[in-house]
């Protein structure tokens, strides 16, 4: 197995080679050097489950803790969004322990969603829905005791509606907006009380007059959902 060469220049380490040999359950793939585990195994037909990370985005949120992997060496599994591929490293995608922090993430997950699966646009396009099947997990099962804060859904805005009681906080939204909209999208208040929100909270119609939706093609769970147009208004 060929090593990494690399090179320091300006006080940082610069690799010279463009990929670098894994091994995943088994496996030996040759991925890009540098490149996210979670990225190395999806672009290699290797299912992880995850939910917050985006390709582009440089810094995961790492919210979602759904894609734990094992990496041979370390003692604890990691979350495979936040951790490199280096030359020679051995990927384990499933174990008892991996199972264990899934499950229990998944459930903490799905405390703060408001199952209303068959009136939602997202039915079998929802990634909680793949990842349940993935993992053979119920929806409807969760460990913990669910809450349901019956938050107000924002439906002031003409092309799309917010409901934040399916809102998983993934923060996917709020990249997006940040980056390819216009920034109006944050996290307000902290702790069990945190959501996603315009700036002071007002409605989306105000802080979105332009025709931007990059917040409701990348929401993997339907908290953010187009409205219909009826027929009488097409
Ligand atoms: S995808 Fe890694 S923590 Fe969410």
């Amino acid at each position: 197995m060929a090593g990494c060469r690399f090179v320091v220049t300006s006080g940082f380490l610069i690799s010279l080679d463009m990929t670098c040999t894994i091994i995943i359950e088994g496996t030996e793939l040759k991925v890009r050097n540098g490149s996210s585990v979670l990225y190395a195994a999806l672009d290699n037909g290797f299912y992880i489950p995850n939910l917050c990370s985006i390709r582009d985005n440089p810094k995961p949120f790492a919210s979602c803790r759904l894609c734990f992997v094992e990496i041979k060496g370390q003692p604890d599994p990691v979350t495979a969004c936040t951790s490199r591929v280096i030359d020679g490293m051995e990927i384990k995608l499933q174990s008892p322990r991996i199972a264990r922090l899934r499950k229990n993430s998944f459930d903490l997950l799905m405390n703060n969603h408001r199952l209303n699966c068959q009136r939602c646009d997202k039915k079998k396009k929802c990634d909680l829905q793949k990842i349940a099947k993935f993992e053979h997990f119920k929806l409807s099962d969760t460990l913990f005791r669910k809450i349901d804060f019956n938050l107000p859904i924002d439906s002031s805005h003409p092309l799309f509606s917010l409901d934040a009681n399916k809102c998983i906080l993934c923060g996917k939204c709020i990249w997006i907006c940040q980056n390819e909209g216009t920034g109006q999208l944050d996290f307000s208040y902290r702790g069990i009380k945190t959501r996603i929100s315009t700036f002071g909270g007002i409605p989306l119609a105000e802080a979105c007059r332009d025709s931007c939706t990059a917040c409701v093609a990348i929401c993997p769970v339907g908290a953010f959902q187009f409205k219909k147009v009826s027929a009488t208004n097409a």
